[in-house]
């Protein structure tokens, strides 16, 4: 890397590391208002996404009564989220390059709320699988747009933490769903469970109504004059021609991406790096025990629906939210590699003994046995590894490592690939217990742990303390690499 590029990029480690005058308090206190701002943005799309993931769980049973649903139709509510997600995440990244990150995220909550109102006054089954597609193509939007947005806008020093705090959020919407759901289950409150995600999708426009877009998207746009004013939000002044010089080099090699592009050799490294984790982080199991932990305890011995919610509510939405934290506290110190490594053992061996245990459970026990116990707390140990490692990181990367001109939709190629996995190992995950057991069950997903441990250890390079810019200069081909670099 040679010394223009490092000027170029849009590093913000601290003023004084670069040898520049500190900023002002004034300016200081102006940048932290506005990524302050955006940090609301992120949480609030994350919590969303969680919170409609986590919260039909609870509702169905109101809903089953009130509709007399089939066990179809129980699915089709429960699973049409996720493939309104894929498709939402395919499109969001057209609209992202087209409109803008800030328009597709304004269309995420407007879609959130729409769906959240369909859904909780539904007449009918008719309208409420439209609320829950209306929703999951939210959701789906929301999970390419958000962390786009804020991967593009943080501070190189600070992007690892942005972006993990969507993940951060994410968690914390699960969480919020598992109470809620606990709270109401006895009760038929279907229609409030699901009408309450209106509130944070209110919030979430009017939080993102007075951003402005990314100054990447304003350079793509070819408008310059509005990327300046944009990075004079949340840089220091003298540094803004540099980083817009920056940003248009990377730009200069090209005209906007076509699809073609995004499959072609050019961005074979990046696209296989940003498929593998999203296929990873859901292959090892995550949403296999975020969906379906009541049915894990029940198997372990807790017998009570109110043991099983608050074994799920506290050993698995709490400690995935407390988790999450280290990941925000280490990954731009540590790195991304190491953090992922570290989760990588933990789940892997976790599920091993997860599969071991469930060979000692008795099923006729009506109390959680030893080896209830032993599952308890190896879930506990899985989730913990997950929350700081491949939740968190695969989304950090996914961000990371695509050229600015093709970052929105190979992003979104990579998010619909995260999904199209969850609604696999979700759809299926009941039935491959049946065929070939829990034990086995859990075993595959700790050979998964393996794989993938080996595989990032070879092709996923560390991406911590680099511009985007510079990122983009190590992963293409030499002879594409942006000028200076
Ligand atoms: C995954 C979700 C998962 C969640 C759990 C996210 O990173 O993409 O599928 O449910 O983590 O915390």
């Amino acid at each position: 890397m040679t010394d223009s590029s490092e000027a170029n990029s849009q590093a913000v480690t601290p003023a004084a590391a670069e040898g520049r005058a500190a900023p002002s308090d004034e300016q200081e206190h102006w940048w932290t208002k506005w990524l302050v701002l955006i940090f609301v943005v992120t949480l609030l799309a994350g919590i969303l996404f969680g919170y409609d993931q986590g919260v039909i769980a609870g509702a169905l049973n109101g809903m089953t009564k009130e509709f007399d649903l089939s066990s179809t139709m129980k699915e089709v509510i429960t699973s049409w989220v996720t493939l309104g997600a894929l498709f939402g995440a395919l499109v969001a990244g057209m609209l992202a390059d087209r409109l803008g990150r800030r328009t597709a995220i304004l269309l995420a909550a407007a879609l959130f709320t729409a769906g959240a109102l369909l859904e909780s006054l539904a007449p009918d089954t008719a309208v409420l699988v439209v609320g829950r597609l209306v929703v999951g193509f939210g959701v789906g939007v929301a999970s390419v747009a958000a962390p786009l947005y804020a991967a593009e806008t943080a501070p190189t020093h600070l992007r690892g933490r942005f972006v993990s705090s969507y993940q951060l959020a994410i968690t914390i919407g699960i969480f919020v769903a598992y109470v809620v759901d606990w709270a109401l289950t006895n009760s038929d409150s279907w229609r409030v469970m699901l009408g309450v995600s209106a509130v944070p999708a209110v919030l979430l426009l009017i939080a993102a109504w007075p951003l402005r877009d990314t100054p990447r998207w304003y350079m793509k746009a070819g408008r310059r004059d509005d990327a300046r004013e944009a990075l004079l939000r949340i840089r220091d002044a003298d540094q803004v021609e540099n980083d817009l010089d920056g940003i248009q080099s990377a730009l200069d090699k090209g005209e906007e991406a076509s699809w073609k592009e995004v499959f072609g050799k050019d961005l074979r490294k990046p696209l296989s790096i940003a498929i593998g984790l999203a296929v990873f982080q859901q292959f090892t199991g995550i949403n296999a025990i975020i969906y379906y932990a009541n049915e894990i305890f029940a198997d372990a011995g807790f017998n009570t629906p109110q043991e099983q919610a608050a074994a799920t509510t506290w050993s698995i939405g709490a400690v995935n939210v407390v988790a999450t934290f280290i990941a925000i506290a280490y990954i731009d110190r540590f790195g991304r590699k190491p953090l992922l490594q570290a989760g990588l053992v933990g789940m892997g061996l976790s599920l091993t003994v997860v599969g071991i245990s469930f060979l000692f459970l008795d099923d006729s026990s009506t109390h959680a046995s030893d080896a209830g116990i032993v599952t308890l707390v190896a879930l506990v140990v899985f989730i913990a590894s997950f929350a700081f490692s491949l939740g968190p990181v695969t989304w950090t990367v996914i961000n990371e490592v695509f050229p600015n001109r093709v970052r929105g939709r190979a992003v979104s190629v990579a998010t619909a690939v995260n999904w199209l996995s969850a609604w696999v190992v979700s759809q299926f995950f009941l039935t491959l217990v049946d065929l070939i057991g829990p034990s086995a069950t859990f075993w595959l997903f700790a050979t998964f742990s393996a794989i993938a441990f080996v595989w990032i250890w070879l092709r996923v390079p560390e991406t911590k303390g680099k511009s985007l810019e510079e990122i983009e200069a190590m992963l293409l081909p030499s002879e594409q690499q942006p000028e200076g670099s």
